[in-house]
């Protein structure tokens, strides 16, 4: 069975979806541990109470990036794990950290990119008056927020939609897609091609979401 590690800074309802899914089997894997970068980040609540472990490294503890990431890097292998998941995970990681991961360290990131990398998404896609905003699920390369693109989910804007709202349909999206690619890494089924990503013998599109402005 996979093991998986989750790197969280907050919430946590992303890596929630994952324990859930791993719980009632819709995911198949066992969850080696949770680490966040934020000892208050409220995730690790959710995750002791599923008894998945949970690790504290506390960026703010070290001088500099390179050493937060040795210890980061330290409780990783330690965790064994096949896949590390970034589950809202609010911190940059350097090149070299990225490069030892790599095909294995992936990233859900509230927008469709190329579209919007970085912060505030939601209000840049407002600000644009785009129709179309939503979320993607990549693998981590060295470039933030660059990737080859696991799945998708398009969320339709509403007129009447601010930050919060169009926020929160999007938040429900990433859970499906990150639950979704998780449960494809673990079934060996992502094969990553130069910048894309095949999800073999998946017929049923299941990698584009397309959430209508009336779901
Ligand atoms: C999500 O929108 C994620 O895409 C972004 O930060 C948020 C984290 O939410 N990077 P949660 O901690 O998973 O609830």
């Amino acid at each position: 069975m996979k093991r998986l590690a989750i790197v969280i800074s907050g919430r946590g309802s992303n890596m929630a979806a994952i324990l859930g899914a791993v719980r009632d089997g819709r995911i198949a894997a066992k969850v080696a541990g949770v680490i966040s970068n934020r000892p208050a980040a409220a995730g690790l609540a959710i995750a002791a109470e599923h008894g998945v472990r949970t690790i504290v490294i506390d960026h703010a503890c070290f001088a500099d990036r390179a050493a937060f990431e040795r210890e980061l890097g330290a409780a990783i292998d330690e965790l064994a794990p096949d896949l590390i998941v970034l589950a809202g995970f609010m911190r940059v990681l350097g090149a070299d950290f990225v490069a030892r991961y790599a095909g294995r360290l992936i990233n859900i990131h509230p927008s469709l990119l190329p579209a919007y990398p970085g912060l505030h998404t939601h209000r840049r896609a407002l600000a644009d008056g785009v129709k179309v905003h939503g979320c993607t699920v990549h693998f981590v390369t060295h470039d933030v927020d660059h990737g080859p693109i696991v799945a998708q989910a398009a969320v339709a804007v509403r007129e009447d939609d601010d930050e919060a709202s169009l926020a929160a349909r999007v938040l429900a999206a990433e859970h499906r897609i990150l639950v979704a690619a998780v449960r494809w890494f673990c079934e060996g089924r992502l094969v990553i091609e130069g910048s894309r990503v095949r999800v073999k013998d998946e017929t049923s599109g299941a990698e584009t979401l397309l959430v209508p402005a009336q779901s």
